[in-house]
């Protein structure tokens, strides 16, 4: 059968795929540095945390997320241990359940949420208040009132709404709040335009250049409530080079020193915010946290340097860099079909059984991924497939293009690296799909944390 002459599918790639992706050596090895640390192959079939994954679908079923906690915990003590002088807040948008956020805080680090839902993830899971930051650019009253109820260590102010909402409520509760001010600093961050969140055209923050964010530290200053903090500014995320922090660095100083003369006392926070790059595919190459320490502090340091001001207590948020690696998706392959296309040339689909209910973001960012046979090994030649998921929208893709056995069969399983983070936490319940189980492996042990909905969950919310 021959595809439709038009269409993305048509532009998108030769046949060939990305200049990037290689001819593996070896269709069957794991490229140990995009999957968790504890990650291998015994016989053909892949083990996490000392789990074979097709003894986990066996018992759990599939698709499912697997979370390597080791390798969590390793990369959550890392920033910890890099950064040793910042506060780290994880930022659960990332991925949190109740068990995640226990270990972000038995491993030292804070808690960035950005809803009232991730703010009572934290609480069931008994983490500090004190150790929390709120996020968010339309945070409702509700949220607010219980943000300040229970005495989250900070509060992320966003807009001048919100401003006079906060003010209002410590006002009518009694209380005082403890206010970040969130600033956008123009910097445009090379990353996609989606999750670029520091220049100036889009909803986050208060500009530094028209004057905004000076006014909103003014306002807050000047409100009884409010304990103001300092400045916080996150210029994106999946960024690896340091030139867009160096440059909102330099002008977030320049605010906080304007401000702090100002109001004559030193904001004394400054947080950078997050936005750490990972490998998904071989052509990522992210720094580790020692060498991001180095430079942020080199960098702050040199400002604050060259204008006389003392080094503000600081913090970062990473979200992606702790929780991105640790995790992958087990998928079982349903049909395999081969779609010729213009001069002959055939693409080779391999539908599996999730897809863009579990990872929206090769759909939504053009996010590659990369993945491997999780149950065998094979003799065939590697074959470059195009891995699909079972929802109707020819979008549904999962990986793009990657080599793979050339007798990828119905029943196989296949496993995708590096899904821990914006994966469980965007998915969804397009078509009518269960989300997966989140099930964390360490030590040759299956512990589900999340589980998997059930027919009975998705009708229940069907009232009318
Ligand atoms: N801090 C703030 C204020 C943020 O807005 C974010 C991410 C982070 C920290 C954590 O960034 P990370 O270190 O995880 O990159 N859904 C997109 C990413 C959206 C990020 C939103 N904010 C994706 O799948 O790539």
């Amino acid at each position: 059968m021959r595809a439709h002459e038009a269409g993305w599918a048509h532009a998108a790639v030769s046949v060939r795929g990305p200049a990037w992706l290689r001819d593996p050596d070896d269709v069957n090895a794991l490229v140990s540095r995009l999957w968790p640390s504890t990650a291998r192959k015994v016989d053909g079939a892949l083990e996490v945390g000392g789990v074979a994954l097709p003894e986990l679908v066996a018992q759990h079923g599939s698709p499912a997320y697997v979370l390597d906690e080791t390798d969590f915990r390793t990369r959550a003590r890392a920033f910890r241990n890099a950064f040793g002088d910042y506060d780290v807040y994880y930022a659960g948008k990332a991925f949190l359940c109740t068990a995640v956020a226990r270990w972000i805080t038995e491993e030292g680090l804070s808690l960035d949420v950005c809803s009232g839902g991730e703010l009572a993830v934290a609480e069931r899971a008994g983490v500090p208040m004190a150790r929390v930051g709120f996020h968010g650019n339309n945070k409702t009253e509700a949220e607010l009132a219980r943000a300040i109820e229970l005495g989250v260590g900070r509060i992320v102010v966003d807009s001048f709404h919100e401003i006079g909402r906060l003010a209002g409520l410590t006002r009518e509760l009694g209380r005082t709040a403890r206010v970040m001010v969130r600033v956008t600093a123009g910097v445009e961050a090379h990353t996609h335009e989606y999750i670029a969140t520091a220049h100036e055209d889009q909803k986050f923050g208060f500009s530094i250049a028209d004057g905004s964010a000076a006014e909103a530290v003014r306002q807050i200053h000047e409100s009884s409530g409010l304990a103001l903090l300092g400045l916080h500014s996150h210029i994106g995320s999946q960024i690896f080079d340091s030139a867009g922090f160096e440059v909102a660095a330099r002008r977030v100083l320049a605010l906080h020193a304007q401000m702090s003369d100002e109001i004559g006392v030193a904001l004394p926070e400054l947080d950078l915010g997050g936005g750490f790059g990972i490998a998904y595919t071989t052509q990522d190459d992210p720094s580790d946290p020692s060498r991001l320490a180095a430079e942020l502090t080199r960098i702050v340091t040199d400002e604050c340097a060259a204008r006389g001001l003392a080094v503000p207590r600081l913090s970062i948020e990473p979200g992606r860099a702790i929780a991105g690696p640790a995790m992958c998706t087990v998928y079982e392959v349903g049909t395999v079909k081969a779609v010729e296309l213009d001069g002959g040339a055939v693409r080779t689909y391999v539908s599996v059984d999730g897809g863009m209910s579990d990872n929206i973001r090769t759909a939504l960012y053009d996010a590659d991924y990369s993945c491997t046979l999780a149950n065998r090994s094979s003799d065939a030649p590697a074959l470059l497939s195009r891995v699909v998921g079972k929802h109707c929208e020819a979008g549904d893709i999962v990986v793009m293009d990657e080599f793979l056995p050339g007798d990828v069969r119905p029943g196989d399983l296949l496993a995708v690296p590096a899904t821990g983070a914006y994966c469980r936490s965007m998915s969804s319940n397009y078509n009518h799909a269960l989300r997966p189980p989140v099930i964390a492996v360490a030590d040759g042990v299956a512990t589900v944390l999340v589980r998997r909905e059930t027919l009975d969950d998705l009708l229940a919310t069907d009232v009318g």
